[in-house]
């Protein structure tokens, strides 16, 4: 397994919409593997392939932070089929090192996906498990939080990141 490396705003692969992964093979098997390390070290509770510069749909996803193993789960070709509810919370993104804001999200969603066998499944989730699949679909879509700010909250953020760019943390 490696470490890959988690591109961060303005990357311009972030901001592109990503390919449906057709391969159900061991490139792909071993990508996840990554991926799920990837994202464990950086202490994340889910990453999507375009922030490991993979301009593909997929994305792993464990709200448990590694205390549960049923909730480590890979979703490729994610699309949401329902949402209910509302909530609003704190968000991070590893793309966005150091930025937390408070983002309207649906409290509930249904999510159908491939897992790496390309079986199709479908994943019913509230709360965080509903939050982090809007999050992280969205990336597969070349969408980022920022984008699902309201005004105020975006231009807030847009300076504070012009601040950490300057500390040098994010590059
Ligand atoms: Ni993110």
């Amino acid at each position: 397994m490696a470490l890959l490396k988690i591109v961060h705003y303005p990357e311009s692969v972030l901001l592109t919409v990503g390919k449906p992964v057709e391969e159900f093979d061991e490139d792909l098997k071993k990508l996840i593997e990554d991926m799920f390390e990837t994202m464990y070290d950086a202490k994340g509770v889910g990453l999507a392939a375009p922030q490991i510069a993979v301009s593909q749909r997929l994305f792993v996803m464990d709200c448990s932070g590694g205390e549960d193993e049923t909730q480590k789960i890979a979703l490729i070709n994610p699309e949401i089929i329902h949402v209910e509810g509302k909530q609003i919370g704190d968000e991070g993104c590893l793309s966005f090192p150091g930025l937390y804001q408070k983002v309207q999200r649906n409290l509930r969603t249904v999510v159908r996906y491939q897992n790496v066998r390309g079986e199709f499944q479908e994943l019913d989730g509230e709360d965080l498990t509903a939050r982090c699949v809007l999050h992280e679909t969205d990336h597969c879509d070349g969408i980022v939080f920022l984008d699902q700010m309201t005004f105020l909250k975006r231009e807030m953020a847009k300076r504070k990141i012009k601040k950490l760019q300057k500390t040098g943390k994010w590059e």
